[in-house]
C-alpha cells in the first residue's frame, strides 16, 4: 500500500485528494491546522488507511518523523491567495516557502514530491500572451513570489513533479469563495449580477476533481513525470471573463451582466495557457465548465450565507 503525506491536507484541494486517495486504498496520512472547515475530513476518521495529525506544517520535528514514516509528499499547506499573504506576511513566507525548504532538507533519495504551485506569473500586463513551461514567471504579489521562490527548490531534487495549476474551480468539502469562477458563480445567485472589469482578459481553469485527477496520474505514474514542470489547466478553458460571465448566464438566465469601462481591474492576466506538455504524458483535464457551473450554483443557491475566503 503506498503511503503518501499531505500537509495542508484539509483545505480546498486537499481534503478532495485524500478523499479519493483513500476510496483507492493508499494510506494517508494528513497534517493540518484545521484553519478553515474543522469537519473538512471527519469522513475519513473511520478508515483504517487513514491518519489525521493536527499540527503545524513548519514543525520540523512532526515533518522528520512524518516523512520517514511516508514514501511520496504532497505538501499544500500554505498561505493561499495574495490578500490572506499580504495581510499575513511573515507566515506566508515561513509555510509557502519555508516549510518546503524543511521538507527539501529531510527526504531522501527514496522519497517523491508532488508540488502545486500557480501559474498566476504568468503574462503579467502582456495581452493575449500565449505561455507554456519555459515562459518566465514575474509573480507580482508575495503569494506568487514565495510560490515561485519554493518552486525554484525543486530544480536541485529529481524526484519531484511540479504541477502550475490553472484557476481551480468547483466544489469542496473545504469550500472557498474567492477563487474567479467559484466567485462569479457566487455573486451571479447572491446580487443576481455580475460586474465586471476589463472583460476579455482571458484566464485558464481547471476543475477540483480533475487536479486530484493529475495528482492521482503522477502518483501511479511518478517514473515518466519526474524530475518536470507541467502546466495543469483544462485546454478547453483559456476563456475571458466576459465569456465565462456569459457561460454563467446561461444556466442562471436572470442575472445582468454590466461591464465597467471606467474600472481597471488589479489583476492583469490576460493569458493562453498551453496544457501540451502534461497532455502529451497521457493526462488530459476533461470537467468542463458548464458542469462546474452547474454544482456551483447548486452549492451556492442552498449556501447563500456560508460563505468562505481566506482573509
Ligand atoms: N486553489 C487553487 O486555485 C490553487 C492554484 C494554484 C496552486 N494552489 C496551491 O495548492 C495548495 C492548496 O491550496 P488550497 O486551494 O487547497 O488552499 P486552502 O487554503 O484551502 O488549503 C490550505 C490548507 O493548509 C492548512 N495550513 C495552513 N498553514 C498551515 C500550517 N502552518 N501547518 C499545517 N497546515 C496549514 C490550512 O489549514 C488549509 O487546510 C497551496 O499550496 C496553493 O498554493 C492552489
Amino acid at each position: 500500500m503506498k503511503k503518501v503525506l499531505i500537509t495542508g491536507g484539509a483545505g480546498y484541494i486537499g481534503s478532495m485528494l485524500s478523499t479519493e486517495l483513500v476510496k483507492l486504498g493508499f494510506f494517508v496520512t494528513v497534517v493540518d491546522l484545521l484553519k478553515y472547515n474543522k469537519n473538512a475530513l471527519s469522513h475519513l476518521y473511520f478508515f483504517k488507511n487513514f491518519k489525521f495529525i493536527y499540527g503545524d506544517a513548519r514543525d520540523k520535528k512532526i515533518l522528520k518523523k512524518l516523512i520517514e514514516q511516508n514514501e511520496f509528499i504532497i505538501p499544500l499547506a500554505g498561505l493561499v491567495g495574495a490578500p490572506l499573504c499580504k495581510k499575513f506576511k511573515k507566515d506566508a513566507i515561513s509555510t509557502n516557502y519555508g516549510a518546503i525548504k524543511s521538507i527539501l532538507e529531510l527526504v531522501s533519495k527514496k522519497h517523491k514530491i508532488i508540488y502545486m504551485t500557480t501559474n498566476s506569473g504568468y503574462g503579467i500586463g502582456e495581452k493575449n500572451k500565449f505561455c507554456d513551461e519555459n515562459s518566465p514567471l514575474k509573480p507580482i504579489s508575495l503569494y506568487g513570489k514565495t510560490k515561485c521562490d519554493a518552486e525554484d527548490l525543486f530544480k536541485n531534487y529529481k524526484n519531484s513533479i511540479c504541477f502550475r495549476l490553472a484557476t481551480v474551480f468547483g466544489c469542496s468539502f473545504r469550500m472557498r469563495s474567492d477563487l474567479l469562477v467559484n466567485n462569479f458563480v457566487f455573486r451571479s445567485v447572491k446580487d443576481k449580477k455580475l460586474e465586471i472589469f476589463e472583460p476579455h482578459f482571458r484566464r485558464n481553469f481547471i476543475h477540483i476533481r480533475d487536479v486530484v485527477s493529475g495528482i492521482i496520474y503522477a502518483l501511479k505514474n511518478f517514473k515518466k513525470l519526474k524530475s518536470n514542470i507541467f502546466n495543469l489547466g483544462l485546454s478547453s478553458a483559456n476563456i475571458s471573463k466576459i465569456m465565462l460571465a456569459n457561460k454563467i448566464k446561461k444556466q442562471n438566465k436572470k442575472i445582468k451582466i454590466k461591464v465597467i469601462k471606467s474600472r481597471k481591474d488589479p489583476d492583469k492576466r490576460d493569458y493562453f495557457v498551453s496544457n501540451k506538455k502534461i497532455e502529451k504524458k497521457g493526462f488530459k483535464a476533461k470537467i468542463s465548465l458548464e458542469n462546474g457551473i452547474k454544482e456551483l450554483l447548486i452549492y451556492f443557491k442552498n449556501n447563500p450565507d456560508k460563505i468562505i475566503n481566506n482573509y
